[in-house]
């Protein structure tokens, strides 16, 4: 299949929304910028047509894909909802935040995996809601990289992985946050994360009564026996390296790197501390500490790591409170939950 590769900004604007409007609406696959990372879209309505985004991701079909809309209240069209929703909707909508809610029948099966839930988006990136708009039905949409790689925060990553999959794909730069939404689940006034995010538990707190944190986010193994949300039972996120986290400070582990004696080692550091390292090829995250940044380009390092021929990238174990609890998810199921601890 050809991927029509559109850049936002240097093509004219309305007539690309107007053909991927048109591919999605005919039941085709468009990738496309969204705040946290790129989405590889089909119509939400189209059933037939959903199977193929699993296909172009190589992704098993019990895991179940969230539904975009370009406005809270266009939920009803998808869910039952309810007041803690519309809360929720108004404090953190449009932006990275999933909730999970009882779908209705308007949902194919084959959109939530057979499950009697779906997950409601409303993303804050124009062009997503303006391809929403345009497309005049919601869109359902997984990160668009291929299953098991990092989710894509560049155009040039989608390309890599759904050229000749997808019908179009539109670059829309870099995506802000670069980490997925927040996912979570609502019981009664209280919610549960399934997935962190940009949107942390403290955020929630302001809303719901009470927030809890599924047990599979900081123990990806507890997901296997028990999967709240299917996505959490799978291998994700990983580079083709070898990714090692160590549980150890700053000279720890600068000192244990220098002291490798194999090649093609990584490592994924601060900008200060990068010139201290001399046994292995740095990846910078940001400033010290700069979190934001840090999720912004964990994906990125990831892709870089591959393309520099890296075979064993290391990092330091990420805190696990605030912004930072994302980060550290992604981080233990792209180590496949392997924590090395160095001596401090
Ligand atoms: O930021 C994001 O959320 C991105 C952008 C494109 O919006 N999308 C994304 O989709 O990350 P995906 O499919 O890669 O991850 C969605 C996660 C999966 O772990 C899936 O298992 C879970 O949400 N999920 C979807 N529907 C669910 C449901 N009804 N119940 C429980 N978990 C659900
Ligand atoms: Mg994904």
């Amino acid at each position: 299949m050809e991927t029509k590769y559109f850049i936002m900004g240097r093509d004219p604007d309305e007539t690309i929304y107007k053909e991927c409007a048109e591919i999605i609406r005919r039941g085709g696959l468009v990738a496309f910028p969204t705040e946290t990372v790129y989405g590889l879209g089909v119509s939400a309505f189209r059933g037939e047509a959903v199977p193929k985004v699993f296909e172009a991701k190589g992704r098993p079909s019990d895991n179940p894909l969230i539904v975009h809309v370009a406005y809270p209240e266009d939920a009803e069209e998808i869910a039952r909802t309810s007041e803690l929703y519309y809360k929720l909707a108004e404090r953190f909508m449009p932006g990275p935040l999933t909730v999970i809610l009882p779908k209705k029948d308007t949902v194919p099966d084959a959109v939530t995996g057979g499950l009697d839930s779906v997950g409601v988006r409303c993303p804050s990136h124009p062009v997503a809601h303006k391809l929403i708009i345009e497309s005049g039905v919601p869109i359902a949409a997984p990160s668009a990289n291929l299953s098991g790689a990092p989710s894509p925060t560049l155009g040039i990553h989608v390309m890599r992985d759904m050229k000749g999959r997808a019908d179009a794909v539109i670059d829309g730069g870099s995506c802000d946050f670069g980490l997925e939404s927040t996912v979570i689940k609502l019981c009664g006034e209280d919610a549960v994360i399934l997935r962190p995010g940009a949107v942390t538990e403290e955020d929630l707190l302001e809303i719901c009564r009470k927030v809890t944190v599924s047990e599979a986010v900081k123990n990806p193994e507890a997901a296997g026996a028990r999967p709240e949300s299917p996505g959490m039972k799978y291998k994700h996120y990983s580079p083709n390296a070898e990714f090692i986290l160590l549980d150890t400070d700053d000279k720890g582990l600068i000192d244990f790197i220098n002291g490798q004696k194999e090649k093609n080692l990584g490592v994924i550091i601060s900008e200060e501390e990068a010139s201290l390292v001399t046994g292995a090829c740095t990846f910078i995250y940001g400033k010290k500490g700069d979190i934001k940044e840090y999720c912004h380009r964990l994906f990125a390092i990831f892709r870089e790591a591959d393309d520099k021929g890296v075979v064993k990238l290391f990092a330091p174990l990420p805190d696990d409170k605030g912004q930072s609890l994302a980060l550290y998810n992604r981080m233990i199921r792209a180590a496949g939950n392997k924590i090395s601890k160095i001596r401090r």
